[in-house]
């Protein structure tokens, strides 16, 4: 059933999980997530971002998300990932998006503070909750680029009046977590987010979680995790997939047989990630 995040996410932070929040850009990819979800009787997120719909189209991923989660068994949220400007996020609200992120993270405070309050009174207007993000996470993903060097932590003091000014519902972290692979071995930043938790009331998020190592994933759920975005080991099991299939099959032209290992491999993952968030029976 297509549901809000908000009623998925409050009650991930009263039960101490995670709700995974899988990056689609395709049919094969959404069956994966949803198969996976209804495998694992858990809710979960599919989540779109602003490179997905210029490449599949607003008029169609969406609409593909939309109806998988409302013929699914367990509750499914449609989620904009990194919304990049106020203008898509309305885009997104107009055909039915249930969850949105504006993400303002590379603009200095007071300006971030702004571009949220905008779409938190739009986007409450209709009932959808707004994931923010303050500190900037390092890696780069669609229009977020900032090396990793770079990349500023969350303040726990600046994080708690950001929540409060922008009345966001679902704030988005930098505790070490980077997009894409990453080049060591991540180290999450424990006591900052333990700070953060202290300080902020709204779940957290955790972007760049494809490559955390699980001992820290379950730390970080521990410590008030309540919503964990995978995209790049998706990406990772599709593309490995259906390298290795032509390559055994090399004369294989059917899309379908192509692509159908792609998607058990992508559920796979999907499902180990669900475990491991520990949002599996929650549904
Ligand atoms: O917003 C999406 C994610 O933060 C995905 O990160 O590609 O490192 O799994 P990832
Ligand atoms: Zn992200």
């Amino acid at each position: 059933m297509l549901v809000s995040s908000k009623e998925l996410l409050l009650d991930a932070q009263k039960h101490g999980y995670a709700v995974g929040a899988f990056n689609t850009n395709n049919l094969e990819i959404t069956h994966a997530i949803i198969r996976a979800a209804e495998a694992k009787k858990a809710p979960i997120l599919i989540q779109i971002s602003a490179g997905a719909i210029r490449y599949a189209g607003l008029d169609f991923l969406p609409m593909i998300a939309r109806q998988a989660a409302m013929k699914a068994s367990v509750p499914v949220a449609i989620h904009l990932d990194h919304g990049p400007s106020f203008e898509l996020v309305m885009k997104a609200l107009r055909v039915g998006f249930t969850s949105v992120m504006r993400d303002a993270s590379k603009l200095p405070f007071e300006q971030n503070v702004a571009e949220v309050v905008k779409v938190v009174e739009a986007a409450h207007a209709v009932g959808v909750p707004v994931e923010a993000e303050i500190g900037k996470i390092g890696g780069a993903e669609e229009h977020v680029v900032v090396s990793e060097r770079e990349a500023l932590m969350t303040d726990p003091d600046e994080a708690a009046k950001f929540v409060e000014a922008s009345g966001c519902d679902f704030l988005a972290v930098a505790i070490g977590n980077a997009h894409g692979f990453y080049k060591g071995e991540p180290k999450l930043d424990f006591d900052r987010l333990a700070a953060i938790r202290e300080k902020v009331p709204v779940p957290l998020v955790l972007h760049g979680a494809s490559g955390i190592p699980d001992e820290q994933i379950r730390k970080a759920v521990e410590r008030g995790i309540c919503k964990i975005n995978i995209d790049t080991e998706i990406r990772y099991a599709f593309a490995t997939t259906v390298r290795a299939f032509m390559a055994e099959n090399p004369k294989q032209i059917d899309p379908r047989k192509i692509l159908g290992p792609a998607i058990e491999a992508m559920q796979a993952v999907v499902e180990r990630k669900i475990e491991l968030f520990g949002s599996a029976g929650r549904a």
